[in-house]
């Protein structure tokens, strides 16, 4: 098996708490190097003491970091919903009921389309140093559609997600009870082969507690783990029911009251904060300070999709939740790679560390910091994925 090692790293982020002792989470080391042998991590150390190795990769005092682990993203769709955004930045308000849109647009499209538009968003994400990525079905909304989402996202990524209760279809709109029969019954059946996740907005004018509860608990006796977008719009029941059924995640917490979080702390759920939809909706930012001060794992992730985050950047999540969420640079860093990793229950990446895969974002610029530190500059220079250098 071969072996790289990149060296001469101005600053390598590891996620191995111990190195530096300064207690930062994010054991970050200078004048550092990694070794890589085939798709794994094997060494992370000071650059003087590196092994010797078949290959050798000059950082050049540049910055190392982990793979960003976007857990939560909605890419299997056709269309967009640009005359919505721009109505919305008018001063309409955003609400539940624009993924119909997306709904009829995805349905009408040829696999062709939506593989076309996955590979397209895979591809951008990668670009901007996503190497692990969640993503979900959610707009087909039948049998035969959610099925086909999960398939063809199946494709992509290991990380997917059955969405059947993301709305109401259409066609039961005047009998939502039949539509929660048919995600929990003959839906699930067809898609829980081809997903390892089940989620449900849990929302007004979507799916209330009750219904979220019984999604749920009918896709984890078919062997599907939960997650839950909760207290997006609106202060609900989602967030102490994810904690209820330990979800791997609660997504959004946006509207939090201090039950939620005391839920939170006191649970195994992670908190992902997707401050894009926020971004995009002109919403009130949530609030990460309040959640990490209470001792809550939170996680950030851009939870791309057509109509309320249409960004597949990471690096963008990152800079708003520094600017606008009370995050550090290093919280938010930590939060877009180990972050993510928690929230779909991963210990393998998410971190650099010998046996982690070799997931690395190599960054032109001397620290993680600049992601913030300058907002809306490519400075993703290179990745690797599984070993192998990709961007
Ligand atoms: O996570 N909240 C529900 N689902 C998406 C939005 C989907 C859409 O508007 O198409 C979200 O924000
Ligand atoms: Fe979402």
């Amino acid at each position: 098996m071969s072996s790289t090692v990149i060296s001469n790293i101005a600053t390598l982020v590891t996620n191995d708490p111990s190195p530096d002792g300064s207690g930062s989470p994010l054991g970050t080391v200078r004048d550092a190097a990694v070794v890589i042998e085939g798709d794994r991590v094997v060494w992370t150390g000071e650059s003087r003491k590196a092994p010797a190795t078949d290959n050798r990769v000059d950082a050049a005092g540049r910055a190392v970091l982990p793979g960003f682990v976007d857990s939560h993203s909605h890419l299997v769709f056709a269309g967009d919903r640009t005359e919505e955004f721009n109505a919305r930045m008018s001063g309409r308000p955003y609400g539940a009921g624009g993924i119909r849109t997306t709904v009829a647009a995805t349905r009408a499209a040829s696999d062709a389309e939506l593989e076309a538009n996955l590979t397209r968003f895979v591809t951008e994400a990668l670009r901007q140093g996503t190497t692990t990525l969640e993503t979900k079905s959610g707009y087909g909304l039948s049998t035969g559609e959610e099925a086909r989402a999960l398939r063809l996202a199946a494709r992509h990524t290991d990380e997917v997600t059955f969405l059947g209760a993301h709305i109401v279809a259409p066609e039961y709109a005047d009998d939502p009870a039949a539509y929660v029969e048919l995600v929990t019954g003959e839906m699930l059946d067809a898609c829980a082969p081809h997903a390892r996740w089940i989620d449900v907005f849990c929302e007004q004018g979507a799916f209330d507690g009750d219904q979220a509860r019984a999604i749920l608990t009918a896709g984890r006796a078919k062997g599907l783990r939960p997650r839950v977008h909760a207290n997006q719009l609106s202060y609900g029941p989602g967030v102490r029911l994810a904690v209820e059924l330990d979800a791997a995640s609660a997504d959004h917490c946006t509207h939090l009251t201090d039950a939620d979080v005391d839920a939170l702390a006191g649970g195994n759920t992670v908190a992902t904060l997707l401050p894009g939809a926020e971004f995009s909706t002109r919403a009130e930012w949530p609030d990460a300070r309040r959640l990490l001060d209470a001792g809550v794992t939170v996680a950030l992730s851009t939870d791309c999709n057509p109509g309320s985050s249409f960004t597949s950047s990471v690096p963008f999540c990152i800079a708003l939740a520094v600017r606008d969420m009370g995050m550090t640079p290093d919280e938010a860093v930590w939060s877009a790679t180990a972050g993510g990793a928690a929230a779909l229950r991963r210990d393998d990446v998410g971190r650099l560390t010998p046996g982690a895969y070799a997931d690395l974002v190599l960054l032109d610029a001397p620290s993680h910091v600049h992601l913030a530190y300058r907002p809306g500059v490519p400075l993703v220079a290179g990745v690797w994925r599984r070993g192998v250098r990709v961007v």
